[in-house]
């Protein structure tokens, strides 16, 4: 009969009794006569002995064995509270499936040296932790927006009409043309759809030529966006903040483990799903840096990431900063009504520094108006003109928003750097491997 093998945290949760367990050498360590591996898999890690008179004939092999070597194993599992995980195998049989070679990652390797051997950093404990939280946030999303009434719907990667500003685009060599580039947003391609499905969302690749080195900027990221058609201001404000709950909500429930891991205290994140998030125009967010940061930011001005980390660490919750100037946004932003100088957009910003999350808005539906917009920001609309047709044949008041997932990543699991939030990140200075 095959052997059935189980994870090493169904064997724990087992805790006696026969096991057949498989998975990598995480450490090793031996004398003569034993041989203590640390065994990893996906789920744990477990320490497994080996006594020479069982393997007498294996032993050249089992003594050689050096890290990353993929093995599988059976023996007697038991608790053991001066193993590394409270348990121990003391193994009566085992395969090697893969004598490693010497594993190229130490404990002193350098960051750059990690970043040439991302693909073997990867099996990191510390990597490990990061994706299975990742991989719960992918999951989150779809399920809010899913539990809404969202439709997902996807846009064009290849893109013909710019969305978010023509200075960090992508342009590719489209057989010989030349007016092609890579999505920074789906929200052109998206607004049309909400006349047949109302209610969308996407969770896509988005690409920025950022030639900014920052601690959250990737070239290629991933964006969850939503559009939705007969939606207010507030409205697109109120789904943000329920799907920021929801996300940290459903991170909280399932990666405790992965959290103590990570070092991140998970506490801090508890306000994000309990307490209001804090809302505040444009110009108050100026007052409270003035009066409370003693930054004095002109009028006008869009706020840097030293003002937003200031003004974030104000608060233990996402601050939604609305009603921005006009010239500091982009062109599809809905004017006040109240006040024609700002518009009806907002950027969620997020606690302890970490910057914005989520920016978006009210769209503006006159099409006149934003031709208008278009042209001041010398764009020609005659090459909108798919995009314009959405507000000639039954406008309707509308709007959506983006969140940068690898953003809300950093930000779960208090990382000091994006490029961690995301397998092969790729910026300015790095796309391989
Ligand atoms: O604020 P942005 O540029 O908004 C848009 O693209 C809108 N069209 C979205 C919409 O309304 N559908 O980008 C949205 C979010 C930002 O708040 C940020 O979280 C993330 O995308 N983002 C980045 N994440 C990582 N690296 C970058 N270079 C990013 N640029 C933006
Ligand atoms: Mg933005």
């Amino acid at each position: 009969m095959a052997t059935k093998y189980i994870s090493i945290q169904e064997g724990m949760d087992k805790g006696t009794g026969k096991v057949s367990l498989r998975g990598w050498v995480h450490r090793e360590r031996g004398s003569s006569k034993l041989k203590f591996i640390v065994l990893r898999d996906s789920t744990q890690l477990i320490q497994c002995v080996l006594k020479r008179d069982k393997f007498d004939a294996q032993w050249d092999a089992i003594d050689k064995l050096q890290v990353e070597s993929s093995i599988m194993l059976t023996g007697e599992i038991k608790a053991d509270e001066r193993a590394p995980t409270g348990f121990e195998v003391q193994v009566d049989k085992l395969e090697i499936v893969h004598a490693s070679d010497k594993y190229p990652i130490t404990k002193d390797t350098s960051i750059e040296h990690l970043a040439d051997h991302r693909h073997l950093w990867l099996r990191s404990r510390k990597m490990t932790a990061i994706l299975k939280i990742r991989s719960t946030i992918f999951g989150a999303i779809d399920e809010y927006f899913k539990g809404e009434g969202f439709y997902e719907y996807h846009s064009p990667i290849f893109q013909a009409v710019q969305c978010e500003g023509g200075s960090d685009l992508f342009h590719v060599d489209y057989f010989g043309k030349k007016d092609v580039f890579l999505a920074q947003t789906w929200q052109l391609y998206a607004e049309p759809a909400i006349f047949g499905l109302e209610k969308i969302y996407t969770i896509s690749p988005s690409f920025r030529a950022e030639k900014s080195k920052t601690s959250r900027h990737l070239t290629e990221y991933w964006h969850a966006e939503m559009e939705m058609a007969w939606a207010d201001f507030k409205d697109i404000q109120d789904h943000g903040e329920a799907l920021l709950k929801f996300v940290v909500k459903r991170v909280l429930e399932k990666h405790k483990p992965e959290f103590e891991l990570l070092e991140r205290d998970w506490k801090l994140l508890e306000p994000t799903v309990k307490k209001p998030f804090v809302r505040m125009t444009y110009t108050d967010a100026l007052k409270i840096l003035k009066d409370k940061c003693k930054m004095d930011v002109p009028w006008g001005k869009d706020l840097r990431t030293i003002e937003e980390e200031k003004l974030t660490k104000l608060y233990d919750v996402p601050v939604i900063v609305t009603h921005y100037p006009k010239e500091v946004k982009a062109f599809y932003m809905t004017e006040d009504p109240k006040d024609p100088k700002v518009v009806q957009g907002c950027d969620f910003l997020a606690p302890e520094g970490h910057g914005e999350i989520i920016g978006g808005s009210h769209r503006e539906h006159d099409l006149e108006k934003i031709k208008q917009r278009l042209r001041d920001d010398g764009e020609k609309p005659e090459e909108y003109e798919f995009y314009l047709d959405t507000r000639r044949y039954g406008s309707v008041p509308h709007g959506g928003f983006g969140l940068g997932v690898e953003r809300i990543i950093k930000w779960i699991c208090g990382l000091d750097t994006i490029k961690d939030a995301i397998p092969f990140p790729r910026t300015m200075e790095r796309y391989k491997p």
